[in-house]
């Protein structure tokens, strides 16, 4: 395993170069005359900004013609920042291709599975495969790393953008050869791969590697297995990208970390394996103002990943907009106060910074409707402006949080494998989505101030009192041993159906599903099928309600048991009465099995009883959408009191508190004006 260059603990800031809480942004001096820079950079002090993001998308003036290298304006840039106090966390300008990379070399440019080859005039029009991006990466990186290694505004690297964001996979020629070296390195012999890819099936048997291909599109459902390691090819060809620009950065200045920014949920990417390979995890992240819980899905759960990602360390963001992006087919403006709020959440759940994009909006190409810290109007009356300055300076009050831990007693088991397996095509149900199924659980340990963490199959269970198992379909790496002894051990396991359905082949496990897991669920369920979509059936609590007191839909299973006890019944249909959610006392513990999905007063219901199992506490018992959670650095603990009703609430703290914000012991009972946020230093 790659080890970071920083191993940043409790004790040491994510940056050594900038000890404080990370702020500042994307930012892009090119689009400017050099008469602008030295006013932003005025304005970046007034803000509080401390790190900005340079060069990202700069490769085409770097770099005007091949090997050709223009730094001047980069060495005049930089200058002004370090001249300011502001460091830089400087890109290796490698996410957007200059036009004459794909003059010179057309077959750089990414192919569909449709054989569409796309086009230069956006970006990120590179095929991950194609030697002549990787050659011309490769040595803009290596000029850019020669030419700053010894700036002293130089604090961090930042390799390429969002890798996978637009293009994550090709299916050109090149593409078609690094997929069947990368087969071959993992098979090494033809025969063990058609064995796993069942190529027994529709006369799809190999005789020689040159005959594979990338899943193009084919008449109908392509090979499962020929998918599912498309897919891991595809995430480890853009890793190996990566990996590419990192192996020359440690080289040349083995002493500065280095992140990429990841996009939350990000399903082509297998980013347990991608958090290993760099220093600090970062994460770009736009919640839509329009959606009434993006602050639970796209904001506090993606977060939790992010902490998980980097074992608990510390992360921070590298994008959010303040106020609204170009990209939604309808682009809301946060509310006054909700940039503050959704900033403050993400230190809540462990963040030590918080960078936009972009610094200045931007007036000319596609995002110049996007926002940015300093936004068309100017600083003068502006409302952006205003909270951009006031979110600097309360960021200043909170370096104390460094390093922070957030202890979790709930995990929930994600496997970047099995998610794209489950989602494959040719299932029962065309429907089943792991993101949905994931935030059905999340929703309700959010809404009761339950800190949960996100683990990897393989990951140390010993800490955690709840494993949360949402459609586990892959059971591959000892799993299912982990969790028999976890639950044997004294731990509270909840899992939901179509888990442990097949082996990492995407080969059924026989003998009745799932069947890696029976032992420890105490069931065996005969067949399943989807509920038919729009219907529902309900749920029966033997001795809590007569008739269906809950709700549940999408799925269901045919339960035998084995040792479990039914929990709910189903209400109706010729399998009414038959069980669909079961509890299993095993060894010291206790293992639920959801054979449907139940709706969400049953998933609240259900969730009491295993927290009233596993002695899981809350953080805090708060009103409704009135966010609490707490950090904890040795023995001081901080408290987050989050508001994000758009009316004034009131919250009873647990005890004695100083109010980091204001600077003030806090009252007993604080009032949080919509949006107000609250982060306190309890005292003990
Ligand atoms: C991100 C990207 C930025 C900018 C931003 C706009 O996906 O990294 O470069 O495009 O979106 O919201």
């Amino acid at each position: 395993m790659d080890q970071p260059a920083t191993a940043h603990g409790p004790d040491q800031p994510l940056c050594p170069r900038v000890p404080h809480m990370l702020y500042g942004g994307d930012y892009n001096p090119e689009q400017w005359p050099e008469d602008v820079w030295r006013e932003d950079a005025r304005a970046m002090r007034e803000a509080g900004v401390n790190l900005v993001s340079v060069g990202i998308f700069s490769w085409a003036q770097l770099e005007s013609r091949p090997g050709e290298y223009n730094f001047g304006w980069l060495d005049r840039v930089l200058a002004i920042l370090h001249e300011h106090s502001i460091a830089v966390d400087l890109a290796t300008a490698t996410a957007s291709p200059p036009p004459w990379l794909a003059h010179r070399h057309p077959e750089s440019l990414p192919v569909t599975a449709d054989g569409v080859t796309l086009s230069p005039g956006g970006r990120q029009h590179y095929c991950p495969s194609s030697s002549a991006y990787r050659e011309a990466a490769g040595a803009l990186t290596r000029a850019i790393a020669n030419r700053y290694k010894d700036h002293p505004a130089l604090a961090m690297w930042h390799i390429n953008n969002e890798y996978g964001c637009h293009v994550s996979a090709c299916y050109c020629d090149a593409s078609a050869a690094a997929f069947r070296r990368w087969l071959a390195e993992r098979y090494g012999d033809i025969d063990k791969l058609n064995d796993a890819w069942g190529t027994a099936f529709w006369s799809q048997r190999y005789d020689q590697w040159d005959e594979i291909l990338p899943p193009r599109r084919a008449p109908t459902f392509s090979n499962p297995t020929q998918q599912l390691d498309f897919y891991r090819f595809s995430s480890d060809a853009l890793l190996a990208l990566f990996d590419m620009e990192r192996d020359i950065l440690r080289e040349i200045t083995p002493d500065v970390p280095i992140t990429t920014n990841f996009m939350n949920f990000f399903k082509p990417l297998d980013y347990w394996k991608w958090a290993k390979h760099e220093d600090i995890v970062t994460n770009d992240s736009y919640p839509d103002p329009f959606d009434p819980e993006a602050h639970i899905h796209y904001a506090a759960m993606a977060h939790d990943l992010m902490r998980s990602l980097g074992g608990g360390r510390s992360w921070f963001m590298m994008e959010q907009t303040p106020s609204a992006v170009n990209w939604r087919p309808q682009n809301a403006l946060k509310r006054p106060g909700q940039m503050r709020l959704w900033s403050m959440q993400a230190v809540a759940h462990g963040a030590d910074g918080i960078l936009m994009f972009q610094w200045r909006a931007a007036k000319a190409g596609a995002e110049k409707f996007h926002g940015g810290m300093l936004p068309h109007v100017g600083t003068e009356n502006s409302r952006v402006w205003r909270e951009v300055v006031e979110l600097g300076h309360d960021l200043q009050r909170l370096d104390d949080l460094m390093g922070a831990r957030t202890p979790a007693q709930v995990a929930i088991l994600l496997d970047w494998e099995s998610w794209w397996g489950l989602e494959l095509d040719s299932k029962p149900s065309a429907s089943l989505r792991l993101y949905d199924q994931v935030y059905s659980y999340y929703r309700e340990l959010y809404a009761a101030n339950v800190a949960v963490d996100f683990v990897e199959p393989g990951a140390d269970l010993a800490g955690y009192k709840l494993v949360l198992a949402p459609n586990l379909y892959m059971a591959r790496g000892g799993i299912a041993a982990d969790l028999e002894s976890f639950v044997a051990g004294g731990g509270t396991l909840v899992m939901s159906f179509f888990s442990g359905i097949v082996d990492e082949r995407d080969h059924i496990l026989l003998g009745g599903y799932p069947a890696p897991f029976r032992k420890v669920l105490g069931l065996r369920v005969e067949e399943f099928e989807p509920i038919a979509p729009g219907e529902t059936n309900g749920l029966i609590v033997p001795g809590v309600s007569g008739s269906a007191a809950f709700a549940c839909d999408q799925w269901r299973d045919e339960i035998t048991l084995d040792g479990a006890e039914a929990v709910a019944n189903f209400a109706s249909d010729y399998y009414a009465g038959h069980p669909a959610v079961t509890r299993h006392r095993f060894g010291e513990g206790t293992a639920y099995y959801l054979g449907t999905r139940p709706d969400a007063s049953f998933m609240r219901w259900l969730l009491d009883r295993a927290y009233a199992d596993a002695s899981v506490a809350p953080s805090a018992t708060s009103p409704a959408g009135v966010e609490v959670t707490r950090r904890i650095h040795g023995e001081t603990r901080y408290l987050f009191v989050l508001n994000h009703n758009t009316h004034e609430v009131q919250f009873t703290l647990p005890g004695p508190a100083r109010d980091l914000l204001t600077g003030a012991d806090s009252p007993p009972t604080i009032r949080l004006a919509p949006y107000g946020v609250a982060v306190l230093r309890e005292q003990v």
